[in-house]
């Protein structure tokens, strides 16, 4: 296949990195202040992706970057895009889960960056099953190795399961019923493609509730009614929180010490959450519970929180690029 073009009309470049001059900016690798660049420094890419923050860190002069990805298809236009860099770059298929255990031996990095979530090419490839805009298999796992599949869970897990799914990894008020509808349907007939479960979600809700106009103007703000349960099976899937939550218990300790970057890139609430509690926690100088009158356990902080508040997009990224809208970055530095 050339270079740029898809099965299904995807795009290499088809996924524009979020936050991405922030983001360097917090690894000591802002072009505004040329006075901070570090040089020769080597980062870890945690979300690979399309390869897009890599290359941002590649274009300066003499980085590294080790790029992990679950998914063959990231790794495979990530490298393409990166081959100018030479022996700078190196793709690793592998879970930022595992991050204390991956074949890295002592290595440890000026930089760790996370992205969290699906890329625009992964949406793009009705394959996938990632969109409720695109016929294609209810699949929506990243690591295609993996057994569990979203047409698996839809069509076998107990109705309670669902809704427990769509309720807690999706925030959706309208888990019961969607739950309920799917149980239904799959009497008669299994439900096998995006197109079939995100029209069931649809039959489920109002029109009335998902088209909500903005109080401060006449805009009709609408997200699709599948928009829940899709992120919600998709976090399942692939157990993203949990890959999360291992991520931060351990991945500081792969940073160098002290002064590497570890820089979260969260797109929803369920994650930011867990990114700022585990911040606060290593950055912590006690861990008592709150009716111990002095400090017994003498927690040593591991890293410094440099983002008091999580950085977001401006309108000008939003606009060129909608899929910021919900980006959330937190930045912190090793102790
Ligand atoms: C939002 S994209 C990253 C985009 C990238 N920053 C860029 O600029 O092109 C997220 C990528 O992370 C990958 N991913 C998600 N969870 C992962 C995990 N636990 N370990 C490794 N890769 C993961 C996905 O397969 C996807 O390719």
């Amino acid at each position: 296949m050339p270079p740029g073009n898809y099965a299904d009309g995807g795009t290499r470049s088809s996924h524009i990195p979020v936050l991405c001059s922030e983001t360097m900016a917090f690894l000591q690798l802002s072009d505004r202040s040329p006075e901070q660049v570090l040089s020769g420094g080597v980062y870890l890419d945690g979300t690979l992706g399309a390869g897009g923050h890599s290359e941002a860190i590649l274009s300066h002069t003499n980085t590294q970057v080790i790029g992990l990805d679950l998914d063959p298809m990231a790794l495979e236009i990530a490298t393409d895009r990166l081959s100018t860099f030479g022996s700078r770059f190196r793709a690793i298929r592998g879970n930022f889960a595992d991050l204390s255990t991956i074949e890295l031996g002592n290595q440890t990095f000026d930089g760790i960056l996370v992205d969290l979530g699906v890329s625009s090419m992964q949406l793009d490839q009705a394959e996938k099953g990632f969109s409720f805009l695109r016929e294609g298999p209810l699949d929506m796992r990243m690591n295609p190795d993996q057994s569990l599949s979203a047409r698996e869970i839809v069509n076998n897990a107990p109705a309670e399961e669902i809704a427990h799914i769509l309720w807690t990894f999706g925030e959706e008020r309208m888990s019961r019923k969607i739950a309920h509808r799917i149980a239904d349907y799959r009497r008669q007939q299994p439900i096998n493609t995006t197109i079939q479960l995100a029209d069931l979600v649809t039959s489920v809700y109002p029109r009335s509730k998902f088209r909500r106009r903005n109080r401060r103007s006449t805009h009709i703000s609408s997200l699709h009614p599948a928009t829940r349960t899709f992120q919600a099976l998709r976090i399942f899937v692939n157990d993203e929180l949990e890959n999360l939550k291992l991520l931060l218990e351990s991945g500081y300790q792969r940073l160098r010490k002290p002064g590497g970057r570890f820089c979260i890139i969260s797109f929803h609430s369920l994650e930011d959450r867990l990114v700022k509690h585990a911040f606060r926690r290593l950055a912590s100088r006690c861990l008592c519970p709150p009716d111990i009158p002095s400090c017994i356990c003498h927690h040593q902080p591991e890293i410094e929180i440099l983002t008091k508040r999580p950085v977001t997009a401006t309108t000008d990224e939003i606009t060129k690029n909608p899929r910021a809208r919900s980006a959330k970055l937190r930045a912190a530095i090793r102790i």
